[in-house]
């Protein structure tokens, strides 16, 4: 892998000579071959009929004033098409003429003086296997045209306001109302183009993996009675950072488990406690990991720890051992929803039933959330074009039931997936006083017994898999999981 990253580097020897004058925050080389990306917007075309497909990358995004940014993050579906990593860039595809453009200003002497040189518009489009490229005011008087000659303008929603605006003006289409005038058509053509990960994508994700591995195996080893979230946490995204990464979302590391994405990191940790530490990294090309381990405070779980432990590994692993293709992973949330439930019952805190407890819903209690997304590019992938319209198809349907409704992933699995299988059991006090109050599945929920363990906390447990076609192939090195392997990777030294 390193020598591929040396030959890349040498290969571009233009960029070379940016870096070697003194560099610039954007100044990446695109991550692939530009064979890749031309191969990748040819498919696209293939799938779309006719019109114009914009994609808009992501601007700068400030975050107490214009000057003082948030680091940038390029759009994931401008980087998957046209690989670059500089704000402010439109690609465009016109499906009529064949062609695809870039458009984007070049710096000015201002840009050079404070941010350091770059490399052309045309010189970083022909990286990327695009010949044509304008300035940005040319898109604005493009797009104009198209609107007044009623040509298909295929786009997704934005989700960054500074870009909403700007489409809003250049189209004639309130910000509110760019919802319903996204492409479907697009949507559903990126996302069976994305949902299978390539062999170079599986690479890059396997680096966010060996990050996630160090980052998680150090926390382990600071899982200590005296020591603060922050400073764990803090020393993860040190890891990540050391490695030309990123965190790939915003870390959850809290004794407060049981507080599903729990962003605060200020507690002491106490003995007697357990840390969930939900924590990813992006490798510098912005492929994803997405990790989560429970980890005993001081070590050693306690036999109650053990008991719910032992029921969301096995949720965890039993899902992973019979991933294949061709059943829906709905069926595998439920298969998950059921080991617990039975597990639950077996330990007196759930009762009757187990296949209608489940099929009603009772043991959402529990475990409120989905069994996994997919992941790649974005943590959540493709999360931004909305779920029901890669995660579901006219098949399977989301469901409006809690717990099961917040299952971001229900259709049919394909070779070429990646995705989370992230079972958990938390008792969430208020919701258990909610339920308790109205009553709620009685029949299921022991709730005498649920009372003493209002003060456990939760526990998830998160891996990443790859579906091939001869079923789950679980992505990274193997990071410590079971009983006996936390506790001996929290003894370690190093
Ligand atoms: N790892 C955070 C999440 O999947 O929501
Ligand atoms: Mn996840």
């Amino acid at each position: 892998m390193k020598t591929a990253i040396a030959f890349r580097y040498v290969k571009k020897k233009m960029y070379l000579y940016y870096f070697a004058i003194g560099g610039n925050a954007f100044i990446d080389i695109p991550m692939f071959d530009k064979k890749i990306y031309r191969a990748r917007r040819e498919k696209l075309r293939q799938s779309l009929q006719g019109g114009i497909v914009l994609f808009p990358g992501n601007p700068e995004v400030p975050c107490n004033y214009a000057g003082n940014t948030y680091p940038f993050r390029q759009d994931s579906n401008f980087l998957y098409f046209f690989g670059l990593q500089k704000p402010d860039m439109y690609g465009l595809i016109d499906l009529d003429a064949d062609k695809d453009f870039l458009y984007a200003d070049d710096l000015t002497m201002d840009d050079i003086i404070w941010m350091g040189h770059l490399p052309s518009v045309s010189e970083m489009a022909s990286e990327v296997g695009i010949s044509e490229t304008a300035p940005v005011s040319e898109l604005k008087s493009l797009l104009h045209q198209a609107v007044l000659s009623r040509r298909k303008i295929h786009f997704v929603a934005p989700y960054n306001m500074q870009v909403a605006q700007q489409m809003s003006e250049w189209m004639g289409i309130a910000v509110a109302r760019l919802k319903e005038s996204q492409s479907v058509e697009l949507i559903k053509a990126i996302s069976e183009q994305r949902s299978v990960k390539g062999k170079e994508e599986l690479a890059e994700i396997e680096i966010a993996m060996d990050i996630a591995y160090k980052m998680h195996t150090t926390a382990m080893r600071m899982c200590k009675p005296g020591t603060h979230e922050y400073k764990i946490c803090g020393t993860m995204e040190g890891i990540a950072l050391q490695h030309h990464g990123s965190m790939s979302f915003a870390p959850i590391v809290s004794m407060n488990g049981q507080t599903l994405h729990n962003h605060n990191h200020s507690n002491l940790l106490k003995e007697g406690r357990m840390m969930v530490a939900d924590v990813g990294a992006e490798a510098h090309s912005n492929y994803c990991s997405d990790i989560t381990r429970t980890t005993p405070v001081g070590g050693k779980f306690s036999t109650r720890q053990k008991e719910i432990y032992e029921i969301v590994l096995k949720a965890n692993t039993s899902v992973i051992e019979t991933l294949k293709p061709g059943l829906p992973y709905r069926d595998y949330h439920i298969a998950a929803c059921k080991i617990i439930a039975q597990g639950l019952k077996d330990l007196g805190l759930m009762k009757g039933d187990v296949e209608q407890a489940v099929q009603e819903g009772a043991h959402a209690m529990f475990m409120p959330h989905g069994l996994g997304h997919m992941m790649g590019l974005d943590v959540h992938d493709m999360e931004n074009m909305g779920e029901n319209l890669f995660g579901y198809d006219d098949e399977i349907k989301r469901s409006d039931q809690f717990g099961l409704s917040y299952l971001r992933l229900g259709r049919r699995l394909q070779p070429g997936f990646v995705l989370t299988v992230e079972p958990g059991i938390y008792f969430i006090p208020a919701l258990i006083d909610l339920w308790k109050s109205k009553d709620k599945f009685t029949q299921y929920i022991n709730y005498d017994k649920v009372e003493a363990y209002k003060d456990f906390g939760g526990i998830r447990i998160e891996d990443d898999v790859l579906i091939t076609e001869k079923g789950g192939k679980l992505l990274g090195q193997p990071i410590p999981k079971t009983v006996a392997e936390v506790e001996e990777a929290c003894a370690r030294t190093e």
